[in-house]
């Protein structure tokens, strides 16, 4: 069997049709809303990859710190022979999580951006001899089925993606991701923290603009997909700190009054001057509130790292 494998869980036009959905749904609430899941085709995957490199982007850094120090103990109290990673994008902190877990079996990959599974799959494979790569084209938010590999699993979600999760929704996470996991396997989750909030508006609305690129490509891939007419140069990127759910908020504002059509679902959607479109939420954590989330799932939390400056926090639970 070849080390690397992809399996698509979704057939071809579930893509579409989720996509549809989600825009019909979200285009004609209101406040409008679209998920950020869309965010990630080809060129979202890269223009994510540039917001890490970022001076004002931490949370890669943060986390990154985190893992070098802490993967050799995370390997020693998880002994895993599987690492399933969700929303696992170039999996490039994970390499440092593959250097300390000795006796690793198979690394599963799971993402809905095709071309950064394979990208990374296939890097992974020709710098690892013996490593199995088994990619899962999935939404991590539905039901997943993992493959049938050796355990223990570490199952990891790293770079705060949690927070990308409304509560409602991360607590349907957490309760399926706990469902995966049998007595001895465990999580590791990355979650950015509460901080000054100038620190986290920067990281969200940087000096070169790539985050606003990033925010302005569903625009694109709606046009893509959907054939619908948005002009992203209409739209102003905004990056704000909600203090009483402590998240911060991307929206699209548009800058004139202007209809959008979408012909895929036969639909015109009216946006008055200076209406925002939510885009995404990035809750950002307090440990007592991740330990109390965990709980509810049915998993304990046993270790809390955070980087030298306090930013972010990597934590393992284990199945109670
Ligand atoms: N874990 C990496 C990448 C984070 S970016 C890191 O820490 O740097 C978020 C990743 O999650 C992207 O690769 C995106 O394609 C993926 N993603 C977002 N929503 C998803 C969903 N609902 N299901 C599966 N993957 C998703
Ligand atoms: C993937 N996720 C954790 C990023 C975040 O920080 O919420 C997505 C992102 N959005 C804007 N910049 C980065």
């Amino acid at each position: 069997m070849s080390p690397f494998q992809v399996t698509r869980t979704l057939p071809e036009d579930a893509t579409d049709a989720a996509l549809r959905v989600d825009v019909l749904r979200g285009l004609t609430a209101q406040p409008k809303t679209l998920p950020p899941k869309w965010f990630y085709d080809a060129h979202g995957s890269e223009l994510f990859d540039r917001i890490t490199e970022l001076p004002e982007y931490y949370p890669t850094r943060a986390e990154r710190e985190i893992l070098l120090a802490r993967s050799g103990e995370i390997a020693a109290a998880t002994g895993a022979r599987t690492l399933v990673e969700l929303g696992s994008g170039s999996s490039d902190k994970t390499r440092h999580l593959l250097d300390a877990l000795i006796g690793m079996h198979t690394y599963v990959p799971v993402d809905v951006s095709e071309s950064a599974l394979t990208g990374a799959g296939q890097a992974l494979i020709a710098e690892r001899p013996g490593l199995n790569v088994h990619a899962l084209i999935a939404d991590f938010t539905d039901t997943l089925t993992l493959p049938d590999t050796p355990g223990p699993r570490l199952l990891a979600f790293l770079g705060g993606t949690i927070g990308n999760l409304l509560p409602v929704e991360r607590a349907a996470f957490l309760a399926s991701v706990r469902s995966l996991l049998f007595p001895g396997d465990a999580l590791l989750l990355g979650t950015d923290l509460v901080k000054d909030e100038q620190v986290l508006v920067r990281a969200y609305d940087d000096a070169a603009g790539v985050t606003a690129a990033f925010n302005k490509n569903v625009l694109a891939v709606v046009n893509r997909e959907l054939g619908a007419d948005f002009e992203p140069a209409a739209f102003d990127h905004v990056a704000l700190w909600d203090a009483e759910n402590e998240w911060i908020e991307m929206r699209l504002r548009s800058l004139t009054a202007q209809t959008v059509k979408i012909p895929v679902l036969d639909l015109a959607v009216d946006f008055a001057a200076e209406e925002e479109l939510r885009t995404e939420v990035s809750a950002k954590f307090r440990k007592e509130g991740v330990r109390s989330e965990l709980a509810a799932a049915g998993l304990e939390l046993t270790h809390w790292w955070t980087d030298t400056e306090g930013r972010f926090a990597l934590s393992l639970s284990t199945v109670r």
